[in-house]
């Protein structure tokens, strides 16, 4: 979270991007996220949430979360309802979503799980798995 002060200054943009490249190095497939909509509380006795996010997404509305996490690439995919028990948003977040474009699926690791024969290996070695990258 930015401080007030220093909010609209691109520092929020340049911590977004820091973990979008985390992301990638980490091979990641994306990020979901809660974004309050924090200024839902100002018209709240005139529009629903629905209509207030389906307004925000349009670029119709301004709000100063979650406008700016869409800007930055998060994509809208539904409202999550008592969310928090924050007033401004009336309880309400979005649940944001942003894709790891360069996601590649990874080798995948198979664990086969090795019979153990009485015997022939200690009790621990006979548990033990093994692995097969495939
Ligand atoms: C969301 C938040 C992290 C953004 O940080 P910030 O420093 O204000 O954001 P930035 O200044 O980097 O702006 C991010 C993007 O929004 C755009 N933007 C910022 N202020 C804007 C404004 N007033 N109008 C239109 N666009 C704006 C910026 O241009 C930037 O996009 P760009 O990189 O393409 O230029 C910050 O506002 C915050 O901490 N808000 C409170 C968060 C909160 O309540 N969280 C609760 C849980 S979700």
């Amino acid at each position: 979270m930015v401080h007030p002060d220093y909010r609209s200054q691109g520092v929020g943009g340049q911590l977004i991007e820091a973990r979008y490249n985390l992301i990638r190095a980490l091979n990641l497939r994306g990020l979901v996220a809660g974004s309050l909509i924090v200024d839902y509380g100002k018209v709240a006795d005139q529009i629903s949430a629905e209509q207030y996010v389906r307004e925000v997404v349009a670029g119709l509305r301004f709000d100063s979360n979650l406008s700016k996490q869409l800007r930055k690439g998060f994509k809208f995919y539904g409202l999550i309802p008592n969310y928090t028990i924050d007033v401004n948003s009336r309880g309400w977040a979005a649940e944001i979503v942003w894709v790891n474009p360069d996601y590649r699926p990874a080798r995948r690791i198979h664990v086969i799980p090795t019979p153990r024969r009485a015997g022939l290996l200690p009790r621990s070695l006979g548990r033990a798995p093994l692995l097969h990258g495939i």
